[in-house]
């Protein structure tokens, strides 16, 4: 490690996910699900710092202290479970840098098993982050971190990418796409309703609900598509199409009815189509710029205010407007 990595903490954005199209391919053997999967990161992240911890006692361990939302237990797992994935794929051994234990320090901005993504995101950030705090970035190659990712966690490979991507397997392949060019607005409702996604898996499968083969369809659309590069008014006249590209939508219905009601309400008030992200509970809808997305929260925490949109679950839901990451910012560092 070199004194420079002893020094100064590293920083690390993670951002939120949006799932633009997500078609359920198959089941495997192991239990999980082939996906065929549009993925675009948010500019609405997560921070985490990263910094070597004191030396300590035997307990001397990595520790997480954690601010912003609440981020239950899975989350702090992640982050932990990042940095553990790294010291494993680091390995030991002569030539092989030293991987003592971290302080990691992380600010919540992405609500909490919301189909967003961000317990992935903040593992796929520490185990990023770990290996620079260790001076040991060059240790691992692009497949050997892939395989680490996918360790953690399904959608953790892909937060390695840092822009849309066509996702496939259970998530283990992932396929950079040109993306979006400009920088279309995202309007995030996360209702308080919990929604596992194992739960929404059980119920996809006791439903047996294996699309009809459109969603895929569109999948495979789209990923061509973004694979040129495609503007963001393009991507807003799809935006229809889109928000009904989720096979896992039915199921997820079923593991929250009050989803229906929500969702509903927010295409009368906005006019808008409303689409799922991953396997919710947040839904989602997409506007030109970031201003016309902030417009219409404003719209949707009146509209909760005064009833005309249900509250679901155990209180009112978290707004929230971003915009698209399109990939060219450079590293969300
Ligand atoms: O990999 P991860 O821990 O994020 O997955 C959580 C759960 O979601 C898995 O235990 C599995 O039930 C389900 N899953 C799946 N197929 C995927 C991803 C997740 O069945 N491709």
């Amino acid at each position: 490690m070199t004194d420079a990595a002893h020094r100064t903490p590293v920083i690390r954005l993670a951002p939120a996910k949006l799932n633009l199209s997500l078609a359920v391919v198959g089941r495997r053997a192991d239990g999980f699900h082939d996906l065929h999967s549009v993925f675009v990161p948010l500019a609405l992240a997560d921070r985490l710092s990263l910094a070597p911890a004191g030396a300590g006692g035997p307990e001397w361990a990595d520790t997480l202290h954690v601010s912003g939302f609440d981020p239950g237990p899975d989350a702090d797992n992640l982050v932990l479970r990042g940095i553990t994935a790294a010291r494993a794929a680091v390995g030991q051994g002569p030539g092989r840098p030293g991987t003592p234990p971290l302080a990691a320090r992380l600010e919540k901005h992405i609500p909490v098993a919301a189909g967003l993504g961000g317990g992935s995101s903040d593992g796929a950030a520490a185990l990023d982050g770990a290996l620079e705090a260790w001076g040991a970035a060059d240790v691992l190659d692009a497949s050997a971190r892939s395989r680490a990712a996918a360790s953690i966690g399904s959608d953790v490979p892909f937060f390695l990418v840092g822009r849309p991507a066509l996702v496939e397997g259970r998530g283990e392949w992932v396929t950079p796409l040109g993306g979006v060019h400009g920088h279309p607005g995202v309007l995030l409702v996360t209702p308080s309703v919990v929604v596992r996604t194992p739960d929404v898996f059980s119920v996809f499968d006791a439903s047996r609900a294996i699309g009809d083969g459109s969603v895929r369809m569109t999948s495979a659309h789209l990923a061509q598509e973004l694979g040129n590069g495609l503007s963001a008014t393009d991507l807003l006249a799809r935006a229809g199409v889109l928000a009904a590209a989720n096979d896992l939508l039915p199921a997820a219905i079923l593991v929250a009815p009050g989803l229906v009601a929500l969702r509903r309400a927010l295409t009368r008030v906005l006019g808008r189509p409303i689409g799922l992200s991953g396997s919710g509970p947040t839904l989602w809808t997409l506007y030109p710029s970031l201003g016309e997305a902030q417009a219409a929260a404003a719209v949707v925490e009146t509209a909760v205010d005064d009833g005309t949109i249900p509250t679901i679950g155990e209180g009112p839901p978290t707004i929230i407007a971003t915009t698209i990451r399109t990939g060219d910012e450079g590293p969300a560092t």
